[in-house]
């Protein structure tokens, strides 16, 4: 059966309260849906305590709960065991903590990390971290003009041999476009290198299965797959992890403390250090029923629907370039376009005082505008609540604003 958007639309309080709100910003943070609020709001009320050390029945039903969590990403995506997933903040503090723990114990002056063009800077920065820490190599695979990898770049980095990791955006938050991850950890692992995916906004328009990928570590956020923000995932395959230090320490990471040292305790625990987002993990475990409950297939078909619509509309308004794909297949989640003449922050502004919610700016991609000739773009983003009257709604809107900022 094909996905009711009305229905949808109708279990996010945010949208029901504010009726002419058109929210084009999921690819920032999605809102968030009454399912989610209650089981937040549910636990928090009745149920909440400490997990993991309290010896009393609601410390221990808090625990059951936090570990289900746990259990419902495992299976979201696909993973084979329940300590391979690590409860993080964000995207941001997974990458970061890849970087830290993996990278810093293993990579020495001289290895290199590849990462392509489209990367968000919390999939840069931490790297540029460590090759000033370290001196360790970044390579850069650079991206045709429509946004598609150059993959025989990727081969001749790898020829190289001292690429030890590469790590890539699932889907880019700019360009819509997927990477062939698939093949790209192929190639890596033929030449002895890890593989992570950057998977924040693949991860509310697409089935993952890491086993399916075999990529070594996977990061994403609560809140962009309509979970709540202060909760993320790092994925990484259990070999990996055991030999991974702890990248913070504190509470609940450690198996014991002395006065000359401690021993961590085994993972998950050893990156869970101190008093984990409990609340929030059990509104993740909410967020990814949710997404379940519609399924894939209806998900996948209705968002390339708004996507087309997108395109068709966009396409339509004279003076405006579409970044990336020429057309929207293959395209998911955003699409991002600039104005002649017209600077994206004065565009958003004016939409913005006709509440469509549109972003404007880099988007965190700096590299990506500056390898694509510009400072600025104005992104529309989608969510399962989004319109294809809304799409069009906005066409008209772009319009009536380039009729104002032209003059
Ligand atoms: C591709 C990508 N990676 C990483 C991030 C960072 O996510 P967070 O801010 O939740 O840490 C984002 C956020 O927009 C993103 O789009």
């Amino acid at each position: 059966m094909a996905l009711d958007s009305a229905a949808i639309r109708r279990q996010f309080p945010c949208l029901q309260a504010r009726e002419r709100l058109t929210y084009l910003d999921s690819a920032a943070s999605a809102q968030k849906p009454e399912s989610v609020l209650q089981t937040m709001d549910a636990f928090a009320r009745r149920e909440y305590a400490s997990v993991h050390r309290g010896l009393y029945p609601l410390s221990e039903g808090a625990t059951d709960a936090y570990e289900q969590a746990r259990e419902t990403v495992r299976a979201f995506i696909g993973a084979e065991h329940r300590d391979e997933i690590i409860f993080t903040k964000s995207t941001t503090e997974s990458l970061n903590l890849l970087a830290k723990s993996w990278g810093h114990a293993t990579l020495k002056k001289g290895d290199a990390v590849a990462l392509t063009l489209l990367e968000h800077h919390s999939n840069i920065v931490p790297w540029l971290q460590l090759k000033e820490e370290k001196g360790i190599e970044m390579v850069w695979i650079d991206i045709d003009d429509e946004g598609r990898l150059k993959q025989d770049e990727l081969t001749r980095a790898l020829k190289k041999g001292n690429v030890k990791l590469v790590s890539v955006t699932g889907l880019s938050n700019v360009l819509g476009v997927r990477p062939p991850v698939k093949d790209m950890i192929a190639a890596a692992h033929q030449s002895g290198a890890l593989v992570a995916v950057d998977a924040a906004q693949l991860v509310g328009h697409h089935p993952i299965s890491v086993r399916e990928l075999d990529c070594d570590f996977l990061a994403f956020s609560g809140h962009k797959p309509y979970g709540p923000t202060g909760i993320g995932v790092l994925y990484a395959k259990r070999s990996l992890l055991r030999a991974m230090p702890p990248f913070l320490g504190g509470g609940m990471m450690i198996r014991e403390v002395h006065r000359d040292g401690f021993t961590p305790a085994d993972a998950p625990q050893k990156f869970e250090a101190g008093t984990p987002p409990i609340t929030e993990a059990i509104g993740l475990k909410a967020a990814l029923e949710w997404l379940g409950s519609i399924g894939w297939k209806d998900i996948e078909t209705y968002e390339a629907k708004l996507m087309e619509t997108a395109y068709e509309t966009l396409k339509s308004i004279p003076g405006l370039h579409i970044l990336g794909h020429k057309d929207p297949a293959g395209v998911s989640g955003c699409v991002s376009f600039v104005l002649e003449g017209i600077h994206p922050h004065d565009l958003t502004d004016l939409l913005g005082q006709e509440e469509f919610c549109l972003r404007a700016g880099h988007h965190c991609t700096q590299t990506l505008h500056e390898r694509l000739g510009i400072t600025a773009s104005t992104r529309l983003s989608i969510g399962l609540y989004n319109t294809e009257e809304e799409i069009r709604a906005l066409g008209l809107a772009v319009t009536r604003a380039i009729k104002v900022l032209a003059t």
